[in-house]
């Protein structure tokens, strides 16, 4: 059976795509901070490895790498886990440096951190890196410079991989709004009620994974799988 890491796995997107796969019957390990949430996300899923902690701990994420790679290899890092940064998100100006060294912790060298511990078992697999990005990383909105410079970077670590690693498939996955905290946290005391739930993108995340096109950057949006005409 095919085995994946998903970081941020209690809630959201992570979540979602955590429970398609292992619908499909995939082995996973999973994580994210709170213990409780992940404990109750993953219950009654067969075959999973729920490990709670934080990916800008250097410990945690050799706990988790070990784990993934436990078989000798690892067809699929999803690099989900996310940091948005203060809310609302200042202008650069004012962006106190402090929390987007932060920011960049948990969007660019923690999922980093994981390619590189887990290079071997991914090789052996001819497996596959998700980095979850955003339009924030390729488009210009005020006050999102500092998420959108780390999701910028990490895209661009994903494209450098897929270069040096050509037996690897490596995407940047950008899933579009999606009715989650995060967003919340971006949008505060904004109704968000018709941003689409999470579950929603998984069909796209799911047809990347399957017909493993050319390593790039993947918009949600671009990936749907035409409703058959009636
Ligand atoms: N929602 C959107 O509209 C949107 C749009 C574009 C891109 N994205 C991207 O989509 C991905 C998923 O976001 P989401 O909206 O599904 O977020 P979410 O619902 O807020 O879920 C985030 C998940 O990550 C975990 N997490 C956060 N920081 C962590 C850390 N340092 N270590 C381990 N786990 C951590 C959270 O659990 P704990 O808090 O317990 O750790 C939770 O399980 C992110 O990469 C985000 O940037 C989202």
């Amino acid at each position: 059976m095919p085995i994946a890491l998903i970081t941020g796995a209690s809630r959201g997107l992570g979540r979602a795509t955590a429970r398609a796969l292992a619908g499909r019957g995939w082995s996973l390990v999973v994580d994210a901070r709170r213990g409780d949430d992940l404990a109750d996300a993953t219950r009654g899923l067969a075959d999973v490895v729920a490990v709670p902690g934080d990916v800008t701990d250097p410990r945690h994420r050799q706990h988790i790498a070990g784990a993934a790679g436990r078989a000798g290899r690892l067809d699929l890092l999803m690099n989900n886990a996310s940091r948005l940064g203060p809310s609302p998100q200042p202008r650069l100006r004012d962006y106190p440096l402090g929390e987007l060294g932060r920011v960049y912790d948990t969007n660019v060298f923690a999922p980093l951190a994981l390619i590189q511990l887990l290079a071997v078992p991914l090789t052996a697999a001819g497996g596959t890196i998700v980095t979850v990005s955003s339009d924030a990383a390729a488009d210009a909105y005020p006050g999102w410079g500092g998420y959108g410079s780390a999701k910028a970077a990490a895209d661009q670590l994903t494209a450098v991989v897929a270069a040096e690693e050509p037996s690897l498939r490596c995407y940047a996955f950008d899933p579009g709004d999606m009715r989650t905290d995060l967003h919340q946290q971006a949008f505060p005391g904004e109704d968000i009620s018709d941003r689409p739930e999470p579950d929603s993108v998984v069909p796209a995340l799911l047809r990347l994974l399957d017909e493993r096109p050319p390593s790039g950057r993947f918009r949600a949006s671009d990936l749907v799988i035409p409703a058959a005409a009636s």
